[in-house]
């Protein structure tokens, strides 16, 4: 089984596993995030929710502070708040890799692109399940990720959404055309029966919240990057 295990990995375009820590026990957060990093997560996903872009909350930037100590791992910050813009400067002082923004934020997603970019962060671009690809057309120059939400936004351990495979292989085809180098990243209800489908229609950065926290970490890290669906 190793054998093949690593047969796979050589074989494939690598996909990155981004852990989000919505999942993560909070009473024992260092602790997981330890174990994910030692299992190989090559990064790590942090939701901040203010309440009102999503009715619920999650983490604040101490969250972050926190994170920024715990890990030498690139952090990767899904902002769910209706002023990203605000966010953007602290979030860069705390030493986060990457800044992503929602599509449907009131006043659009410019401004805080523009502002991740100037502070020499990458970038990101969120879509919800209802808004089409071509929303992102114009903002493919500004961005290094595309972000599908492939669930509503809001919590952890959601179901995968149908359709979304569809969307993620649109997504992929209008990058290719235009030669756009930005990667395809997915989050919500990934597991190992719904990571198959989303790498072969093209996301190769997958964040999974649950599938990485829930139970045995070092497993669930171990079966989700050896995935042999994938080939
Ligand atoms: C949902 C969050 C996700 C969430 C995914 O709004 O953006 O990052 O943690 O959780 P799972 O992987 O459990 O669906
Ligand atoms: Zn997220």
């Amino acid at each position: 089984a190793t054998a093949a295990v690593l047969h796979n990995w050589r074989n494939r375009e690598m996909f990155e596993l981004c852990a989000s820590i919505l999942a993560a026990n909070p009473e024992n957060l260092a602790r997981d995030v330890q174990d994910a990093e030692t299992a190989g997560v090559d990064a790590f996903h942090i939701d901040l929710m203010d309440g009102c872009f999503v009715p619920a909350v999650s983490f604040d930037t101490r969250v972050v502070r926190a994170m920024r100590a715990m890990t030498k791992k690139p952090l990767d910050v899904h902002l769910m708040v209706d002023r990203p813009l605000n966010y953007v400067e602290e979030l860069a002082d705390l030493g986060v890799e990457s800044i992503s923004v929602h599509y449907e934020v009131p006043g659009g997603a410019e401004p805080a692109l523009k502002a991740i970019r100037a502070a020499g962060l990458k970038a990101g671009l969120v879509l919800n399940p209802e808004t089409s690809i071509s929303a992102a057309l114009p903002y493919l120059e500004q961005i290094d990720q595309l972000l599908l939400m492939t669930v509503h936004p809001g919590h952890g351990g959601q179901a995968y959404l149908s359709g979304s495979n569809e969307k993620i292989t649109a997504a992929r085809a209008m990058t290719q055309i235009l030669g756009s180098s930005v990667v395809i990243q997915v989050d919500g209800g990934i597991n190992l029966k719904t990571l198959p489908g989303a790498y072969k229609a093209g996301a190769r950065s997958i964040v999974a919240g649950s599938a990485v926290f829930c139970g045995n970490i070092q497993k669930n890290v171990l079966r989700l990057q050896s995935e042999p669906d994938l080939e």
